[in-house]
């Protein structure tokens, strides 16, 4: 395949490929890099979309520049516009989409090496894939810690704060300084376990990509790790990343729910998956 050839031209053919090579048993290592487009269908905003990305939609926050709400350096100078998007974002008011059941219906069926996530979240945890299975390469808001001195935020100080879209200070009175969920920030390094899981790709028999737009790095290298030869199937509403220049790659161009469905239907699964989906 050459950047060439249209995506779509491959999405019939390629779909029941990919299904008989994991029905084949081909596919006993598979390796996920998900993105904000997974969440979008819980009624969480992704980030770039045009319209109706968080991007696209900071003006309130009158920052110096979209990104800069996850910015440490502008957080230090003013952590306002981020605690007030993260009133809006707070896990807890969103369920797993049908996509995020496919994921746990993956490792219940002992196929899932790795699923390298770059949301944050949980839905992933929230859908019932096990704790060791996830990489939250971004962080997640599980835990909260203090900027300066790193001592752990209280769980329920930190609800409470972002519900009254307060910002939490370090409860040693000797620092005081401003506390923030675990989250990577632009200007942060990735948690040591992205960095010691990053190789995986490398022995996947199988990559998925879904709902990014893979223009962060390192996480935007990973499908890149891939050997050759390894297909690498991208469901996402855009082609993204050079997908699609490898002989291997599979496009399913939309939305990933829909995807997710032609996916597990080709498979036979999708009664299983709709059973499990409608069961939360
Ligand atoms: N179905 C399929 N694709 C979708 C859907 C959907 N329902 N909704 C959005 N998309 C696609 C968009 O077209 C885009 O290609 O998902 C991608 C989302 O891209 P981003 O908004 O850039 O989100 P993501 O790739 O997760 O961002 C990466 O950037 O801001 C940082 O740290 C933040 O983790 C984030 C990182």
């Amino acid at each position: 395949v050459d950047e060439s050839t249209p995506p779509q031209t491959l999405n019939v053919r390629s779909i029941e490929g990919i299904a008989s090579y994991i029905k084949e048993g081909r596919a006993k290592k598979i390796v996920l890099m998900t993105g904000a487009g997974l969440s979008t269908a819980a009624g969480i905003p992704d980030f770039r979309s045009p319209d109706t990305g968080i991007y696209a939609n900071l003006a309130r926050l009158d920052l110096p520049y979209p990104e800069a709400v996850f910015d440490i350096s502008y957080f230090r100078s003013n952590p306002l516009p981020f605690y007030t998007l993260a009133h809006e974002l707070y896990p807890g008011q969103y369920k797993p989409t049908l996509s995020h059941y496919f994921l746990r219906l993956l490792s219940d069926k002992g196929l899932l090496l790795k699923l390298f996530t770059q949301n944050i979240d949980c839905l992933e945890r929230a859908a019932g894939v096990p704790g060791d299975k996830i990489i939250e390469a971004h962080g997640s808001f599980a835990r909260q810690r203090c900027i300066d001195c790193r001592t752990e935020y209280p769980d329920d100080l930190m609800k409470q704060a972002i519900q009254d879209r307060e910002v939490p200070h370090c409860m040693r009175t000797e620092c005081r300084g401003l506390v923030k969920p675990d989250i990577v920030f632009f200007g942060e390094a990735l948690p040591e376990e992205f960095h010691h899981n990053c190789g995986l790709p490398g022995h996947a028999d199988l990559a998925i990509i879904m709902g990014t737009s893979l223009s962060v790095r390192p996480f935007a290298n990973l499908p890149g790790y891939c050997a050759q030869g390894v297909p690498r199937l991208l469901i996402n509403s855009e082609r993204v990343g050079g997908l699609g220049s490898r002989a291997d790659d599979v496009l399913l161009l939309g939305d990933c729910d829909d995807g997710v469905r032609k996916l597990a239907s080709a498979l036979g699964w999708l009664p299983e998956l709709e059973a499990i989906f409608k069961a939360h």
